[in-house]
């Protein structure tokens, strides 16, 4: 069970988890960058694998730049990070999600660290995304899956994921329909 108290501001809150850790769940900033490349070389490369859907050796200062820079007309990343100055705080947890251009669709991302895996983080923060895509007025949320990780396709089921065929070998769409259709 994780307890959660809203910080005052939009998609801010403070988390304490069963086992007496505390996080704060916040909007991505430019700050964090430099923590998120560190954060990176602390995953394993199947972590990886997962995540970005092919092997990655290294998160380049232009792309970490990238991941923390987010248009919020059609963007979203939440962290969830140490409950310190973002640019100090480590970072174990992102979920992302990007408007397709010109379509009421968008696709997500998501990451928890094994060091804070299966405590319902990664449930939590697929329903903030999933908040934000119907705040948005969405017809749909779609991310591509590795059809071994069985972890994340369990857990979007969970969330009415329904799978299709992804457009290359090896993986599963996921995808879920925010709107009912008359
Ligand atoms: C997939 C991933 C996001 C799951 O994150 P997580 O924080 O472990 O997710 P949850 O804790 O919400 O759920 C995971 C499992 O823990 C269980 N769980 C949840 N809260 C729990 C608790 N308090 N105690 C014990 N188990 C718990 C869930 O029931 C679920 O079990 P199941 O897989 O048997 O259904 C994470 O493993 C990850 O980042 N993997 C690498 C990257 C990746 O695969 N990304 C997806 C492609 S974009």
């Amino acid at each position: 069970m994780i307890h959660r108290r809203p910080l005052g501001k939009p998609w801010q809150e403070e988390l304490a988890l069963e086992d007496g850790r505390r996080l704060w769940l916040r909007p991505i900033l430019p700050a964090d960058a430099e923590p998120l490349r560190q954060a990176f070389t602390l995953l394993t490369p199947e972590e990886v694998r997962m995540r970005f859907l092919h092997p990655l050796t290294e998160l380049t200062p232009a792309m970490a730049r990238r991941l923390t820079h987010i248009d919020p007309r059609t963007q979203f990343a939440l962290v969830l990070a140490e409950p310190e100055p973002p640019g100090e705080a480590l970072v174990g947890g992102v979920v992302r999600a990007a408007i397709d251009t010109g379509t009421k669709r968008a696709d997500f991302a998501i990451l928890v660290s094994r060091f804070l895996a299966h405590q319902g983080l990664g449930t939590l923060l697929m329903r903030q995304m999933l908040r934000w895509a119907k705040l948005k007025r969405l017809d749909a949320v779609y991310g591509d899956v590795l059809q071994e990780n069985l972890q994340m396709l369990n857990l979007a089921q969970q969330l009415g994921f329904r799978r299709l065929a992804a457009d290359e070998p090896g993986r599963v769409r996921i995808e879920k329909a925010l709107v009912e259709r008359g």
